[in-house]
C-alpha cells in the first residue's frame, strides 16, 4: 500500500532523515518506534507532504505521490492524526468531524460508524473540542481522520498524555480497523507495550536512521524494548 524508498530530509543544515525505507502493508499495523527527537514526526510529515523530502520516493496505492501536495495526498486516501491532536478548540465535535470531510463534496455525511467506534463522540456532538479531555480529543482526532474513509491511516503518538482506559479503547479500534483488511496503518509510538501489542511490523529509528526492523511478534526477542528504553 505504501512504499517509502531512501528518503532524506533536512531542516536547514541538519540532516534529519537518513536514507529511510520501509513498507506499510494493507490490513497490517506498522509501528515506528524511537526515542524523543529521532525524527519520527518528521518522517510522518514527509509521508503527508507537510515537509518536502530532499531525495527518495514515496509510492502510495500504486502511484508515486512524493511530489503531490498534502491536500492531494489526503484526497488519494492518506489520513493523518497529528501529534498533539490539533483539535479545533472553538469548533464543536461535529464541526471538527466535518473538517475531516473538507475536501469531499459539501453533502458528504459524517459516517455514522465513527460513533460506533467512539461512542463518547456521539454524546458530545455539540460540545466544543477544547472542552473535551485529552483522551476524548485523541478519539476525535482519529475519527476526524477516518471520516473521509482513508486507505492509509497515519497516527503520531496517539497515547501521549492519555489515561490507560482510553489507550485501551484506542488500541482496540486500531486493531479492528487493520483486521478489516482494507486499510494500512502506520503508528508512531514511544509507549513500548502499546506498540508491541499492535505491531504486525516494526521499525526502530535512531538519529534519523532505521536501526532495526522486523515482525511485531519478534519484537521482544529482538530486544526492541531495550533499544527504546529511556
Ligand atoms: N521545524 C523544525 N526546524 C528545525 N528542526 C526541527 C524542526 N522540527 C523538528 N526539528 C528537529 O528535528 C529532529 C527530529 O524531530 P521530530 O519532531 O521529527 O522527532 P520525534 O521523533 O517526532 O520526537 P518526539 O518523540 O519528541 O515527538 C529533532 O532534533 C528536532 O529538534
Ligand atoms: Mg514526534
Amino acid at each position: 500500500m505504501l512504499t517509502v524508498k531512501n528518503i532524506h530530509q533536512y531542516y536547514g543544515g541538519s540532516h534529519i532523515l537518513r536514507d529511510v525505507s520501509f513498507e506499510a502493508r494493507l490490513g497490517k499495523v506498522t509501528v515506528l518506534l524511537g526515542r524523543n527527537g529521532v525524527g519520527k514526526t518528521t518522517l510522518l510529515k514527509s509521508l503527508m507532504g507537510l515537509v518536502p523530502i530532499k531525495s527518495g520516493s514515496i509510492e502510495f496505492d500504486g502511484a508515486p505521490i512524493h511530489k503531490r501536495t498534502p491536500y492531494e495526498r489526503a484526497r488519494a486516501g492518506m489520513g493523518f492524526v497529528p501529534q498533539g491532536r490539533e483539535i479545533f478548540a472553538r469548533l464543536t465535535v461535529e464541526e471538527n468531524l466535518r473538517m475531516g470531510l473538507a475536501y469531499k463534496s459539501g453533502s458528504t455525511p459524517v459516517p455514522p460508524e465513527l460513533y460506533e467506534l467512539f461512542p463518547v463522540l456521539k454524546q458530545m456532538l455539540n460540545r466544543r473540542g477544547g472542552d473535551l479531555s485529552g483522551g476524548q480529543q485523541q478519539q476525535l482526532a482519529i475519527a476526524r481522520a477516518l471520516a473521509p474513509k482513508p486507505k492509509l491511516l497515519i497516527l503520531d503518538e496517539p497515547t501521549e498524555g492519555i489515561q490507560p482506559s482510553i489507550i485501551k479503547d484506542i488500541g482496540r479500534v486500531i486493531r479492528m480497523l487493520a483486521d478489516r483488511g482494507d486499510m494500512a496503518i502506520v503508528l508512531c509510538e514511544q509507549y513500548y507495550d502499546f506498540a508491541q501489542e499492535l505491531a504486525d511490523d516494526y521499525l526502530v529509528m535512531e538519529r534519523g536512521e532505521v536501526i532495526a526492523r522486523g515482525l511485531g511478534k519478534d519484537m521482544e526477542a529482538q530486544g526492541v524494548r531495550q533499544l527504546v528504553a529511556i
